[in-house]
């Protein structure tokens, strides 16, 4: 499976170390926002996210001898600049470990608005990391694979799992990396991500990550998100739905405090934004058990249990400003996948 001949660049030698792998985005009860080693991206608190069914990433990564430069093209477009840059970064990564120096293709594809805070960059990386250690017949545990994801984005070691996922922090390389809580048929939790807008955002969250300390708050929310995280699994271990909500919705306003305080102040938010979170306050006062979350970008996620998830959509899609409302549960782990015609 891993020799193709070339059908992008039939100039080109037909021997070709090619595989593609595919990766559910995640959504983070607790955020990983600021680092503890910027160039290694160890996060500077521990995170737990809930890998999601819908959105996902196919990656096909294709390494050849006679590429003269790494080329990639997500969602039809091919990235230069700092965006192809770190790709190839993660790339010579890969390289490294298989003592390979030919040059790659990489063909991404998202099912989601990538870059609008939805973690395209979690399951991009997970799938890139899959997928080009799979090419070059890397021989990986799933271990290894997160903290190599890890290094492309912190959110994307996480990815690599299925289900409900802690990503650790460590001093170390070898401490920082993900692992499954629980499979994602343990609990029926509904994702509804309503899209406010598409627009991607000014601000990565790699940079975001870099000014995190800047903020005063930063070092209270590290400090509190450990609690946090004591909560969550044990709301996991007892399918205690309010308890999780609760600390998820808590460390979003934290992680957005910090990200508005810090300098320059990031400010992720729309008006639809903050409309959904009154939204989503309101619906509690009526005893409909539904908490947000929100990574950076505008877009809200709206946690809720199955029997409300289809009535909360319907009336989200009412909303004005929400385009679309995307429905996800706990979904599978990132896994190689036969490569496209
Ligand atoms: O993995 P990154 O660098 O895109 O950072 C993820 C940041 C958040 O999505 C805001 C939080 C998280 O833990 O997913």
């Amino acid at each position: 499976m891993r020799y193709k001949a070339n059908d992008h660049h039939p100039h080109l030698s037909a021997a070709v170390l090619q595989a593609t792998a595919e990766a559910g985005a995640n959504i983070a009860l607790t955020k990983y926002w600021g680092n503890a080693n910027d160039d290694l991206r160890i996060p500077a608190n521990e995170s737990i996210s809930i890998t999601l069914d819908r959105t996902r990433t196919v990656t096909t990564v294709a390494f050849h001898p006679d590429l003269t430069e790494d080329e990639v093209v997500v969602d039809e477009v091919r990235l230069s600049g700092p965006a192809r840059e770190r790709v190839v970064q993660h790339l010579n990564l890969l390289r490294e470990r298989a003592g390979v120096s030919w040059r790659a293709r990489v063909v991404s594809r998202n099912n989601f608005p990538a870059s609008a805070g939805i973690a395209s960059s979690a399951s991009g990386f997970a799938a890139l990391t899959l997928a080009g250690a799979a090419a070059l017949g890397l021989d990986l545990s799933p271990c290894d694979l997160s903290r190599l994801a890890r290094r492309g984005s912190g959110s994307a070691a996480r990815s690599i799992f299925g289900g409900f996922v802690l990503l650790h922090t460590g001093a170390r390389d070898e401490e920082a990396f993900a692992e499954p809580l629980h499979p994602p048929d343990w609990w029926e939790i509904c994702d509804l991500v309503a899209i406010v807008s598409r627009t991607e955002k000014g601000v990565s969250s790699g940079e975001g990550h870099r000014l995190a300390p800047t903020s005063a708050l930063h070092r209270a929310r590290v400090a509190r998100v450990a609690e946090l995280n004591q909560r969550i699994l044990d709301a996991l271990a007892r399918r205690d739905f309010a308890a999780l909500g609760e600390a998820a919705e808590e460390d979003a306003l934290l992680m957005h405090a910090v990200m508005m305080t810090s300098r320059p102040s990031l400010l992720y938010w729309l008006p639809e934004t903050v409309m959904l979170m009154h939204r989503v306050h309101a619906w509690r006062r009526e005893g409909v058990p539904a908490y947000f979350t929100i990574d950076a970008g505008p877009n809200v996620h709206i946690l809720t249990l199955p029997e409300y998830a289809d009535h909360l959509r319907t009336d989200l899609l009412a909303l004005p400003g929400v385009q679309e409302v995307i429905l996800c549960r706990p979904g599978p782990e990132a896994r190689v996948i036969p490569n496209p015609e």
